[in-house]
């Protein structure tokens, strides 16, 4: 049915072991047992979002999303979880099919214990110097991902690091670009290039699968591409990984944040390590507020720019059926 767009994305199916290479990925509090197993039904590639779960519970959301499920689907985790080596023995039990890990450079021994169970790792590298030893060293396939996506963010933009990175690695490794994609024709042209598949997070966010609460989706629908800005880091001896959210005051609240944290490094009340936990901790709930307790005035509503391309509760199958049909059309001889 689509022919063209299924042979360019067939490393990616091979890969994945699904009908189609499109991965929904992890959003914290957002893909869970309903979103992820609706995805992977859907003919895509869910993943369990783990974000600061304890083993125990994300032994229960594996177990219930197999119970809804029986596709591939993978788990997210976050390499500075301190528990990271009992949340793998965890997907190991399982027998977890692919682990992504996110947020920085794999701590050792991490991806050997994923490859030691037969789990394949997926991995974000946000230089081609580091993709390249990351992937030599054991990584299966890389995930590129743009500065217009949801959530924490690099500085580069998805087009510029396509340049970059797909015809130095596509050739001999599985890549997958993220950030941005809102429909088909963007996803032909990405496989064009030697992608072998994509993620998208913002599209799948307010399926109708989705838990998120009602005034999260409502915001979603409301917002504009340039509702969805990156937050800006106002003080250059305070590092903070920058997360794109829609506008709201919550973040011109963690603007204010951030200039009093830096005053009291000024006045030496706290040091530089207390003064980043101070601005990750805001960060903390943040997104959990808005997506479970709907509120959208002070909670993170991370989205990324392709958010103003979201403008009603579809299913998952009708979103994922719109894209397939969009890019088939775009690769039409
Ligand atoms: C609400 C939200 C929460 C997210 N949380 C995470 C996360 O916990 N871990 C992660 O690796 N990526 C996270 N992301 C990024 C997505 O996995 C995905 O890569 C991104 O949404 C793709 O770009 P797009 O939003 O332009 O489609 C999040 C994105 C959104 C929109």
């Amino acid at each position: 049915m689509y022919a063209r767009t299924h042979a360019l994305m067939q490393r990616g199916i091979d890969f994945l072991g699904t009908e189609h290479a499109v991965l929904c990925g992890a959003m914290s509090w957002v893909s869970e047992r309903n979103l992820v197993s609706a995805i992977s039904n859907a003919g895509g590639f869910g993943v369990i979002a783990c974000g600061a779960m304890t083993p125990d519970l994300l032994d229960t959301e594996i177990t219930a999303t197999k119970a809804l499920t029986g596709k591939p689907f993978g788990v997210n985790l976050i390499t500075m979880h301190p528990m990271l080596l009992d949340l793998i023995a965890v997907c190991a039990k399982h027998q977890v099919s692919h682990v992504v890990l996110a947020g920085g450079i794999p701590p050792k021994g991490s991806v050997e214990a994923i490859k030691a169970f037969g789990g394949k790792v997926l991995v974000f590298a946000p230089t081609l110097a580091l993709a390249t030893r990351l992937l030599r060293n054991g990584a299966d396939a890389l995930v590129i991902e743009g500065s217009e996506a949801g959530g924490h963010i690099g500085p580069v933009a998805t087009s510029v690091l396509a340049q970059e990175f797909l015809p130095a690695l596509a050739e001999e490794h599985v890549v997958f670009v993220a950030g941005g994609i809102g429909r088909g024709e963007m996803i032909a042209a990405y496989l064009e290039m030697g992608a072998s598949g994509v993620q998208l997070g913002t599209r799948f966010a307010c399926a109708a699968e989705s838990i998120a609460h009602p005034d999260f989706k409502k915001a979603f629908f409301r917002a504009n591409a340039r509702d969805a800005v990156a937050s800006v880091q106002v003080d250059p001896r305070l590092p903070v990984i920058p997360v794109r959210a829609l506008k709201n005051k919550g973040t011109e609240e963690f603007t204010a944040k951030q200039v009093e944290v830096a005053k009291l490094l000024d006045a030496g009340k706290v040091d530089m390590g207390e003064a980043q936990l101070q601005i990750e901790q805001f960060w903390a709930g943040a997104l959990r507020r808005a997506v479970i307790d709907g509120d959208v005035e002070n909670g993170s509503i991370m989205a990324g720019q392709s958010v103003g391309m979201v403008t009603e509760e579809e299913p998952v199958a009708a979103i994922m059926a719109g894209l397939m049909t969009e890019s088939e059309a775009k690769l039409a001889p």
